[in-house]
């Protein structure tokens, strides 16, 4: 498929922002986006680069009623010698499974990387410069066929949206206070929890509300069946550092298979830390706590990068970790993965692509 490029005129383009310690997250967006469309008949087809524009949906579009819809998150980091993307084939991967659970048509991922590179040659003056930031990368896949029926659309839309960002925390690089969610479910064995699928974020809504009046960030998430096992918070997988060990949920199915959590693995495993990746009850967390072996808690994914969790809220009663102070794993596992991002750090693992095409 070709892809054709239509840049609009330098005159209609909107401002940088002036102030990158302002960016926050994922509320400005640049120029241009990355739009392409499926029909069963005839595959995929109208492939652009073009103008960010709202789209044309049929009031009647399946995603609007049945929630047929995914997406990824990915950020283009700025280095002093050009732009990268960390481990960009894993998001497609990804977005390809994530469209085969919610029974979407599948896509060729290095048409989109090559062409999210595209996109992101034209607008890399969006990347901004200060540390900390980057250009996030929206990648979002919705089903677009009108009809009220229950059933596989027969029609997509695929588009890239970019967004210059600064920290997705507002406390930025410091511990978060987490509740340990025993009361709502995010996603229980057999459904789609592993799918990066938006009503997955939807539903996790009310629950977030309710912890963040009590003055918590977000809430850790046990499984749905017991209430026993930790799982993940939502927007990041969730590490515990118990007794020098590394502790995180495994991929059975109802967490989001995180590319930041396996990046974190792989580092630990290659520093000779031991890392299970095993069911883990809160309640061996609590006794960690009590017994003064929790060490450390941190979450990780591409819009957190890596956050220190400094306190956990559980029935009640808070737990306060490493006197809500940043861990010695914590700090070196986000120093090493930014800088690996922004390219001051050897890549051994090869993870790094150049995110544009000159
Ligand atoms: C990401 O980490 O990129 C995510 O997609 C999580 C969130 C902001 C929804």
């Amino acid at each position: 498929m070709e892809l054709k490029i239509n840049t609009i005129p330098e005159n209609e383009r909107r401002k940088l922002p002036e102030d990158e310690s302002t960016l926050g997250f994922g509320k400005i967006f640049t120029d241009h986006m990355f739009i392409m469309y499926y029909d069963e008949g005839k595959g995929w087809y109208d492939a652009e680069i073009k103008k960010y524009e709202p789209l044309v949906l049929d009031p009647a579009a399946c995603v609007l009623h049945y929630g047929q819809a995914i997406f990824e998150g990915m950020k283009a980091y700025r280095t002093e010698d050009g732009i990268n993307l960390f481990r960009p084939e894993k998001n497609f991967e990804r977005l390809q499974m994530s469209a085969d659970r919610m029974v979407m048509a599948r896509f060729d991922p290095d048409f989109v990387l090559d062409a999210l590179k595209e996109l992101i040659t034209i607008e890399k003056h969006w990347v901004p410069h200060s540390e900390g930031t980057s250009l996030y990368i929206r990648p979002t896949y919705i089903a677009s066929e009108p009809f009220l029926g229950v059933h596989p659309s027969g029609q997509y839309i695929l588009y890239i949206i970019l967004s210059p960002v600064g920290a997705y925390y507002a406390t930025g690089f410091n511990p978060v206070k987490i509740k340990v969610e025993d009361k709502y479910i995010r996603a229980a064995d057999g459904g789609v929890g592993q799918a990066k699928t938006c009503g997955n974020y939807a539903a996790s809504l009310f629950a977030t509300k309710e912890a963040e009046k009590e003055g918590y960030a977000q809430v850790l998430w046990l499984d749905a069946q017991e209430r026993k096992y930790v799982e993940e918070v939502g927007t990041m997988n969730m590490f515990f550092v118990i007794d020098g060990v590394v502790i995180t949920s495994p991929l059975t199915g109802t967490i989001l298979p995180g590319i930041t959590r396996d990046s974190v693995i792989q580092l630990c495993k290659s520093e000779g830390i031991k890392v299970e990746e095993r069911n883990l009850a809160i309640d061996e967390v609590i006794n960690a706590f009590e017994n003064g072996k929790l060490d450390e808690a941190f979450g990780s994914g591409t819009a957190a990068v890596i956050t220190p969790v400094g306190l956990l809220g559980y029935k009640g009663k808070d737990y306060t970790i490493n006197d809500f102070k940043v861990g010695k794993l914590t700090q070196k596992l986000y120093d090493t993965i930014t800088g690996i991002q922004w390219g001051k750090i050897e890549d051994k693992f090869g993870w790094i692509q150049k995110a544009t095409k000159d």
